[in-house]
């Protein structure tokens, strides 16, 4: 008989429960879960009430998630966990754009545009021109790649969140690459926003004196057949919250040129290209 469950032996009475036959995988995760968390409530000498506060605030984060709403992620992102797992399963060449954070405000089924048209519905904003070329690592334009594309309006919120005020689609579209590469499209010049922060996440943000802004960003998720999805944004430089994101999201390669433009079609224009990475390549890595 295996000895009942003492502070001491906590972690391995708690993990030889587990059967032989269980799945490998889920084993290891869950026996470095124990061991964490229990190494966690030892360290800190978790005491009964904070226990409760904890139990309390998980129950909140729960009761608050919707299909529009994913509290649960908004504390991943907070707690860095969302870009450490995003950097764990996307490390790239050098070369190759970054990843970043997907965020809750993408949407499938974007409307599909015109190269160089306009995402902008609301005519909020100062217009900026976005362009590049979407390549591979040796320079090569890669053709029929998907440029599906998302931000915020002028007022610093997604169309999603305010689906009585603008109009569906609102900063969105997709954009199909010819044989140059080349994308092309008219957005707003982005701002920096706050995470939702009405729930148990922004309650702890502000016990932390933590702020809840995201630098100002134009989200991207880059598609082509035999090459890695790049999901990642690029950031308006000299923001504010450049370097305290709260959701930890920035990356210096990221951050874009922003240039005025003095006619044509945009008050702006912001160049960036994108290196993709093929297929398979990861696992030589
Ligand atoms: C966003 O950039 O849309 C976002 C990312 C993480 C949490 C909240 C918003
Ligand atoms: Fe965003």
């Amino acid at each position: 008989m295996l000895p009942y469950f003492t502070e001491e032996n906590s972690v391995e009475t708690v993990n030889a429960r587990m059967s032989e036959g269980a799945n490998p995988r889920l084993v290891q995760v869950m026996s470095a879960l124990v061991k964490h968390l229990h190494a966690f409530a030892k360290e800190i000498e978790l005491s009964q009430s904070e226990w409760e506060v904890a139990i309390d605030f998980l129950t909140r984060t729960g009761q608050i998630c919707s299909p529009e709403r994913q509290e649960f992620i908004l504390l991943s992102d907070t707690l860095g966990l969302s870009m450490l797992v995003d950097a764990i399963n996307n490390r790239r060449p050098a070369g190759a754009t970054e990843n970043t954070v997907l965020g809750p405000f993408h949407v499938a089924g974007a409307p599909e545009r015109e190269m160089g048209a306009s995402i902008c519905l609301d005519g909020k904003g100062e217009s900026c021109l976005f362009e590049g070329r979407v390549l591979d690592l040796n320079g090569n334009p890669i053709e029929g790649a998907r440029v599906d594309v998302w931000s915020d309006n002028a007022e610093g919120f997604y169309d999603v969140q305010q689906p009585d005020i603008q109009p569906k689609w609102n900063n969105r579209g997709i954009f199909t690459t010819g044989a140059d590469g080349h994308y092309r499209f008219v957005g707003i010049k982005p701002v920096s926003y706050p995470i939702p922060d009405d729930g148990p996440v922004g309650q702890m943000l502000a016990h932390l004196g933590r702020h809840p802004y995201r630098p100002a960003h134009m989200h991207y998720i880059v598609t082509a057949p035999g090459y890695e999805k790049l999901v990642t944004h690029t950031f308006v430089g000299e923001d504010e919250y450049l370097d305290s994101d709260t959701v930890f999201g920035v990356k210096n390669t990221l951050i874009a040129p922003y240039e005025r433009l003095q006619d044509g079609l945009a008050e702006w224009r912001s160049p960036f290209d994108f290196v993709l990475v093929q297929e398979n390549t990861s696992a030589e890595r």
